[in-house]
C-alpha cells in the first residue's frame, strides 16, 4: 500500500513556486522572501544558542537603561519595519536585560533555568500554533500523554485527567472549583451561584502556604476568612492535631469543612506537610484532599526524595509546575485530578459552538477545555514533552536531587560563617539565612539588593517571623559546588560592603495586598 503523499490532495499540484512573488492586491503576513527570512531566522537561532551556552560569562541581572525602557514607550506603529530590524532591537534592548533566571547564581523566588531542548520545542509549537483547547489533533494526545506520565509519577490511577494551566497558582485555584463543585454537588453551584447555599464553605491550608491558596478562596466567591491557616511546627509542617482541632470547632459552629490543602515545598523554606498524615484526616473527614506542589511535587522522580513526599500519591489533585523543577520553558502549569469525571463536572458545558462529532476535526468525547476555564490554549504540552522524552524521568530526577545537595551545601557553609545564620530548616533545595546582628534585616536588604546591582547573583527576600531573610531558592540545574562556594565569597564581601557603608534603607516594598494580609506580612 502506498503511504500518504499530500500530492494526492486536489489542489497539491501543480506545487507553489518556492517563492511568491509579492501580490500587491492581497495582504498576508508572510515572508516576501523565503530564503532571506530562513537567514536572518537561523542567525537568531545561532544567538540564542550562543545566549544559552555562554550564560556563565553574563552579569546575572541587569538594570534596563533608560534608552531600553524609552524603547518601549512608542506611538503604535501603523507601518511595519523588517524582521532584521525587529531583531536587532530585540539583541540591543531586551535580550540583555532579561531576569536572569537562566543563570546558576539566580536563586531568586522559585524560577526555572530553562534548556536549550526546551527552547527549540517551544519554537517548533509556534509553528504549528495548534490551539489546544480542544478537537481532534494530535496535540491533544501529547497533552494526555503528560497527564498519565504524571499519573505513573505521583501513583495516581491511570485514567486521572490533567490540564496544563499557566502555573500553579491557576492550578490551584481550579483545585478550589472542583471541590467546591465536589462538595455542594446536589446544591449545583454553577447553576444557582453561591448564594443559594445555606452554608459557609470552610478550607483549611498551614499558615506557611502561597498566598495564591488565599487568593483562590477570594476568586472561588467562598471568601478569605473562610480559609483556616493552620499553625506549623519547627520544621514549618502543618500541625496535624491543630488541624484536627480546627476542623471539629467549625464543625460545631454549624460550618462545612470541604477541603485540605496540604503544600509539598513551601514557598518560603521548602517545608513539606505530613502529606500520609493529612490524606487520613481528609479522608476520615470526607474532605476534598488537594496538593501544592509548585515546586516540590517533581521531586517524586527521585528515589531519594520520594520518600519525603509520602501520600501525595492520596491526594484528590494535585497543582504543580513544569517551568520550576523540569525547567519547561515558562510557562507549563499542571493540574492533575484522580478522578477525571468529577474534574469534568466543576467545568464540561455543551456550548452550540463546539459541539462534538462522531467523526473528523470536532471528534474527542473529552477535550480540555471540559477541565478548566480555557478555551484558547497553547501547545504546552510539547515543550514538556521533549523535556521527558530527552532527558528521561531519572536524570531529571537527578536534577532535583542535584539542587537539595546545592541548599544541603549553602546550608553548610552558612553555618560556619562569622557573618551569618540559618533562619529555617532545610528540606528540599531553599535556604533561608539571616545575617549576624541585624535585627530588623536592614543588612539582609541591603545585602540582596546590592548583589542584585552588581549582576554577582541574585537571591531574594522574604519575612520570617516578621523579620527579613536572605533566600536562596536553588531550583537551577546549572548550579554547581563551585557556584556556592562563589556565592558565600560574595556574601562575605557584601556584608563587609553593607556594614562599611549603612545606606539610608526604605522599608521592605510589599506586593499590593487586599483588605487582608498578603503571605509576607504573615508570618
Ligand atoms: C508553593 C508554591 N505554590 C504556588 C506557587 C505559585 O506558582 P506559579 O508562580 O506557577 O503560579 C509557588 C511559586 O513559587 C510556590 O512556591
Amino acid at each position: 500500500m502506498r503511504g500518504f503523499d499530500d500530492s494526492d490532495l486536489p489542489y497539491a499540484s501543480p506545487r507553489p513556486p518556492p517563492e511568491r512573488a509579492h501580490m500587491s492586491a492581497g495582504v498576508d503576513l508572510d515572508p516576501d522572501d523565503w530564503e532571506k527570512f530562513r537567514a536572518e531566522s537561523h542567525k537568531a537561532l545561532d544567538g540564542m544558542i550562543d545566549y544559552l551556552r555562554d550564560v556563565r560569562k553574563r552579569p546575572v541581572w541587569r538594570q534596563p537603561p533608560q534608552e531600553a525602557k524609552d524603547r518601549f514607550r512608542r506611538a503604535l506603529p501603523l507601518e511595519g519595519r523588517a524582521f532584521s530590524d525587529a531583531l536587532d532591537d530585540f539583541e540591543r534592548f531586551i535580550k540583555p536585560y532579561a531576569t536572569g533566571n537562566t543563570h546558576p547564581l539566580f536563586m531568586g523566588w522559585v524560577h526555572g533555568a530553562g534548556t536549550p531542548v526546551g527552547m527549540i520545542a517551544d519554537m517548533l509549537a509556534a509553528g504549528l500554533n495548534s490551539n489546544c483547547g480542544g478537537r481532534n489533533h494530535i496535540a491533544i494526545d501529547v497533552e494526555r500523554q503528560i497527564a498519565s506520565w504524571m499519573a505513573e509519577a505521583f501513583g495516581f490511577p491511570p485514567e486521572a485527567s490533567g490540564l496544563f494551566v499557566t502555573g500553579t497558582s491557576i492550578a490551584n485555584f481550579l483545585s478550589l472549583l472542583v471541590a467546591r463543585q465536589h462538595a455542594l454537588g446536589d446544591k449545583d453551584v454553577r447553576l444557582n451561584g453561591l448564594w443559594a447555599i445555606d452554608e459557609q464553605l470552610i478550607a483549611y491550608t498551614s499558615r506557611e502556604a502561597h498566598n495564591c491558596v488565599r487568593q483562590a478562596m477570594e476568586l472561588a466567591g467562598l471568601g478569605a476568612r473562610n480559609l483556616r491557616l493552620i499553625a506549623s511546627d519547627e520544621r514549618r509542617a502543618m500541625r496535624v492535631g491543630d488541624l484536627r482541632r480546627a476542623i471539629a470547632a467549625d464543625r460545631k459552629a454549624g460550618l462545612r469543612p470541604f477541603l485540605i490543602v496540604g503544600t509539598a515545598g513551601s514557598v518560603d523554606t521548602g517545608a513539606i506537610d505530613p502529606l500520609h498524615r493529612l490524606a487520613d484526616v481528609a479522608h476520615q473527614e470526607d474532605l476534598w484532599f488537594h496538593i501544592d506542589g509548585a515546586f516540590g511535587a517533581l521531586a517524586m522522580l527521585s528515589p531519594r526524595l520520594k520518600p519525603l513526599l509520602k501520600g501525595l500519591e492520596r491526594a484528590d489533585s494535585i497543582a504543580f509546575d513544569f517551568h520550576k523543577s523540569l525547567h519547561v520553558p515558562y510557562d507549563a502549569g499542571f493540574f492533575l485530578v484522580r478522578d477525571p469525571e468529577v474534574h469534568r463536572r466543576a467545568f464540561a458545558a455543551n456550548a452550540a459552538y463546539l459541539t462534538r462529532a462522531q467523526r473528523g476535526l470536532a471528534a474527542g468525547d473529552s477535550w480540555p477545555c471540559d477541565l478548566g476555564p480555557d478555551l484558547s490554549r497553547g501547545f504546552r504540552a510539547l515543550k514538556t514533552w521533549f523535556t521527558i522524552e530527552v532527558f528521561g524521568a531519572e536524570r531529571l530526577g537527578q536534577c532535583i536531587e542535584q539542587t537539595c545537595r546545592m541548599a544541603q551545601r549553602l546550608e553548610g557553609r552558612i553555618k560556619e560563617s562569622n557573618n551569618f545564620f540559618m533562619r529555617a530548616p532545610v528540606t528540599l533545595n531553599i535556604v533561608c539565612f539571616g545575617v549576624k546582628d541585624d535585627p530588623d534585616g536592614a543588612l539582609a536588604r541591603e545585602i540582596v539588593m546590592d548583589l542584585h546591582e552588581r549582576g554577582e547573583a541574585a537571591p531574594s527576600l522574604t519575612l520570617l517571623d516578621g523579620v527579613p531573610a536572605i533566600r536562596a531558592a536553588i531550583i537551577n540545574h546549572r548550579t554547581e559546588e563551585a557556584n556556592i562556594d562563589g556565592f558565600l565569597e560574595l556574601l562575605e564581601r557584601a556584608v563587609v560592603r553593607a556594614r562599611k557603608e549603612p545606606h539610608m534603607l526604605e522599608p521592605l516594598v510589599q506586593p499590593p495586598s487586599g483588605p487582608g494580609r498578603s503571605r509576607l506580612s504573615e508570618d
